[in-house]
């Protein structure tokens, strides 16, 4: 049976650390009953410990929503795989396009991969691209993202690695601009045809599928179902206790 994970990504989300308690404890109630289903928490570093320290369960998986490449050293602002898995994170999103926009690169992405899988963390690797043009360049620019990040990373490193495909133009909006699910099935195959070449049929098969931009419960099924996904990765509508609870119960039923 194939893997069913939710990632909440809440991005620059709440403005405390009593806000961030409460939405925890909220998703924390609402998905509580919900089985089949990893349901990870990406929270932003500051409000990590607090929210791990406080949880005594574990069916909630938490992550950080970057990592630096080095495990130390002079480099002011950057948080490290050792420090993530101090604070109780057990995966890391790693190239989300918000942070690529920002100026890392596919050379970046793939140290930061490394760095990861090396300290022990479970890698969420997020690709997408900027637009959709019909000579299919997109597709060359996928995988390049692909082919960059994985590099150095062996067939079972990959035992730790989820795909998180996000086209950037879909992100942010609301169900109506979502991908349709036919394209996100496209996009699958796309990925695990490169899995398939770069390693092989088993890591293509085993290794979880997300899709994420614009998850929102009306759409959820859908994707899930034609898109052939292993989950999503959700923005916005993981800051709503009743919207994020209602995407993990969906993808625990269909
Ligand atoms: P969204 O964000 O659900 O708000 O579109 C998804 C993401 O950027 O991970």
């Amino acid at each position: 049976m194939k893997k069913r994970m939710v990632i909440a990504n809440w991005k620059l989300h709440p403005e405390t650390v009593d806000e961030a308690l409460d939405l925890f404890d909220g998703i924390k109630d609402g998905v509580s009953r919900i089985k089949g289903v990893e349901v990870v928490i990406a929270p932003p570093f500051v409000f990590l410990p607090e929210i791990t320290a406080e949880y005594r369960g574990s069916r909630i998986e938490f992550a950080g929503q970057d990592l630096f490449y080095k495990g130390e050293g002079s480099f002011t602002g950057e948080v490290s795989a050792p420090m993530l898995k101090s604070v109780g994170a057990s995966y890391v999103i790693i190239g989300h396009s918000e942070r690529r926009a920002l100026g890392e690169n596919n050379e970046d992405v793939q140290m930061k991969v490394e760095a990861a899988l090396a300290d022990g963390l479970r890698v969420i690797l997020c690709i997408g691209e900027r637009e959709r043009n019909h000579g299919g360049e997109y597709l060359t620019f996928l995988l390049e993202e692909l082919t960059t990040a994985f590099e150095n990373v062996n067939e079972k490193q990959m035992k730790h690695v989820v795909i998180a495909y996000e086209p950037i133009w879909a992100i942010g909006k609301d169900d109506d601009d979502a991908m349709q699910p036919t394209q996100v099935h496209e996009m699958v195959i796309f990925i695990k045809k490169f899995l398939t070449e770069r390693f092989n049929a088993r890591v293509a098969s085993n290794t979880p599928i997300l899709y994420g931009g614009s998850v929102e419960p009306p759409n959820a099924e859908a994707l899930f179902t034609e898109g052939e996904v292993d989950g999503f990765l959700v923005g916005h509508a993981s800051l709503d206790i009743d919207e994020f609870s209602e995407i993990v119960k969906i993808v625990s039923l269909v």
